[in-house]
């Protein structure tokens, strides 16, 4: 199998969208799938699937396709579901309530061990069956627990000292919801910066060029 390091980002951000129709297969109880069917169910290319999936060795047989539930077990293996990271999340917020209550992190290779926040008034509060911890348990807690992973939802001119110091107490990786870049000079350190404006932007260029090109195609009509 090769290593991430030899598989392009690109690869590796369709990995999860194809673990995800999986998984909706093996639900149906579909058990096998050519690459062919998988391509127009996902609206790529059967090439590019099977580009894809020869990064990590292949997987399909010709003449049969990919077995469903064997396939999405492999991709599971190469995304680390069957992993239980211990993960954290500061901030517990309108959106840090959100996340902790409607992420299934179980199924997504994490395990949520304690939620943060620096008001006194939320400390204390349960959310998503968790006691809220006052921020100042923070280097305690990391010491003693050892979790791996940071969600951070606190606001933007906080996140560079929070993320500093949870680096400090050995956070390994961030889900950085904080509308701030993330850059920390760790080699060592996943950063995954989230920004759900970006994806509402994608979405208005798409229905933008849509209509700019319907409008083209209504005008040359007309001529
Ligand atoms: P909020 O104000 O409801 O919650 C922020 C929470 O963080 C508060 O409970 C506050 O006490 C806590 N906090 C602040 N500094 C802290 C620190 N140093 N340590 C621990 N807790 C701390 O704000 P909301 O709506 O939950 O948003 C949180 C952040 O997420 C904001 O920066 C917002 O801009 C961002 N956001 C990002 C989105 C995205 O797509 N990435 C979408 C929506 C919000």
């Amino acid at each position: 199998m090769a290593k991430n390091g030899e598989v392009s980002a690109s690869v590796i951000k369709r990995l999860p969208r194809y673990y995800r129709f999986l998984g909706e297969l093996m639900k149906q109880g579909t058990e096998r799938i050519s690459s062919r069917e998988l391509a127009s169910l996902m609206k790529l290319t059967a090439s590019q699937i099977r580009q894809d999936l020869n990064c990590f060795g292949g997987f399909g047989q010709q003449g049969y396709g990919y077995n469903v539930k064997d396939l999405h077990e492999q991709i599971g293996k190469i995304l680390g579901v069957d992993k239980k990271l211990s993960t954290i999340l500061i901030g517990a917020g309108n959106l840090g309530r959100a996340i902790a209550s409607h992420i299934n992190f179980e199924t997504r290779g994490c395990q949520l061990i304690a939620i943060f926040d620096s008001n006194e008034k939320i400390a204390g509060k349960a959310v998503a069956g968790t006691t809220v911890r006052h921020i100042d348990e923070l280097e305690f807690f990391c010491r003693t627990n050892k979790p791996e992973v940071a969600v951070l939802c606190i606001p933007k001119a906080n996140t560079q000292a929070v993320a500093e110091l949870l680096v400090s107490l050995g956070i390994k990786a961030f889900w950085n919801f904080s509308h701030y870049d993330l850059s920390i000079d760790y080699e060592d350190i996943v950063v995954e910066n989230v920004h759900l404006g970006d994806s509402l932007l994608t979405l208005t260029y798409g229905v933008n060029h849509l209509l700019d090109s319907k409008e083209n195609n209504d005008e040359n009509d007309k001529k």
